[in-house]
């Protein structure tokens, strides 16, 4: 029998993994049957956003949402929402008039209060933890020009955790973003952290995406964001997980057919062995640890960008059986 993740990490932190809707429609699913076996916490991919779940100013689509919490009970998964403020997939009609006109400010804040007291409010005692805010920085540490940035300026991320505050005072709340390795990022995400707590508004975490590649960043680099978000007393997630295989081999003009050759899987076992030995190290500043899909098929980096091929950046090949990457996570804490 298959070790299970969830099992073997039990004492570190919660294993989880996001889901799509094709999932979540089909809960008996061999997919699904890993879920259940592999992990206990779960992140809607997609059917939390906005434009999924609010997709008109006075219609919501909460059925879909509906599905992925029952099964997040139904399974006693620590569940994830995912996510309320972000400039992405966020319909045009949230910063426009009924003439076309860009909103005001203080009409966009009645809008996004009127969301997330709506979507929050909604899934109180079924969420456990919300992202509040996704993706507000730019690499170099200034604020994304977002919709949301210029309309109502940089307080709209602390209206947005005051808004979720009251919408469900129970829920943890964090800050997401990606390539929090990088020292000028992570240095406006602290900054951001420090500013609420000053402000006494309830900030319980910082999810660091990890979207990572098969040799950058290094762990030494991730490892210093991890220590520098931990000192701030909030916990540390690693939220979406997943290694970007066919960019690297492109980059380095890697050609194969058909499934990846050996020497590569072991290299992807090996980043995966290195990443969880930090996460190990780091298991008292670290809640939960989420991977950015089930299987290699379903994973959002399939078809990508220029690239237009496979990827092969999880655990679990397209078969749902687990790669040699799956035994190097877990032989981390069993060889200890
Ligand atoms: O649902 C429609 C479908 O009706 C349509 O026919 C099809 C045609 O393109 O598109 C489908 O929507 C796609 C959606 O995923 C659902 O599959 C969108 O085109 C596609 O852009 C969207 O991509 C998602 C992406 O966010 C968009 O920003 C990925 O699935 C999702 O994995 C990804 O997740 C983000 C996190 O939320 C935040 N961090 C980065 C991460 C990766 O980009």
């Amino acid at each position: 029998k298959l070790p299970a993740l969830k099992e073997v990490y039990k004492d570190h932190f919660v294993i989880g993994a996001a889901l799509n809707q094709n999932q979540v429609d089909n809960p008996n699913s061999k997919a699904m049957e890993l879920v259940k076996q592999q992990f206990n916490s779960i992140t809607p991919e997609n059917l939390l956003k906005w434009e999924s779940v609010h997709p008109e100013p006075d219609s919501f689509n909460f059925q879909p949402a509906d599905q992925y919490t029952q099964f997040g009970e139904n399974q006693g998964m620590f569940t994830v929402g995912h996510t309320l403020v972000w400039h992405n997939q966020t319909p045009d009609w949230v910063f426009t008039d009924q003439e076309g006109e860009e909103l005001n400010r203080s009409d966009l804040l009645k809008r996004m209060e009127n969301h997330i007291s709506a979507v929050a409010g909604k899934y109180s005692g079924k969420i456990d933890g919300w992202d509040v805010v996704n993706e507000a920085f730019e690499d170099d540490g200034t604020f994304r020009e977002t919709e949301w940035y210029k309309i109502i300026g940089e307080d709209y991320i602390e209206q947005a955790f005051q808004f979720a505050h009251k919408a469900d005072s129970n829920a943890q709340l964090y800050y997401n973003d990606y390539n929090l390795w990088k020292p000028e990022k992570r240095d406006a995400v602290i900054a951001l952290v420090k500013d609420l707590q000053s402000k006494g508004i309830k900030i319980d975490g910082v999810g660091m995406q990890s979207h990572l590649g098969l040799e950058d960043p290094s762990v030494e680099q991730v490892e210093a964001s991890i220590e520098a978000f931990s000192t701030l007393g909030i916990d540390v997630m690693i939220t979406e997980l997943d290694i970007n295989v066919t960019r690297t081999l492109i980059d380095k003009d890697i050609e194969f057919e058909g499934a990846l050759p050996d020497s590569l899987q072991q290299q992807l076992a090996s980043r995966y062995a290195d990443l969880f030995n930090l996460f190990d190290k780091h298991k008292d500043k670290i809640s939960r640890v989420t991977f950015w899909g089930v299987n290699d098929g379903q994973s959002w980096l399939n078809y990508r960008d220029d690239s237009n091929r496979r990827n092969y950046p999880l655990l679990f090949d397209r078969e749902n059986e687990p790669k040699s990457a799956f035994y190097s996570v877990i032989e981390v804490v069993n060889e200890e």
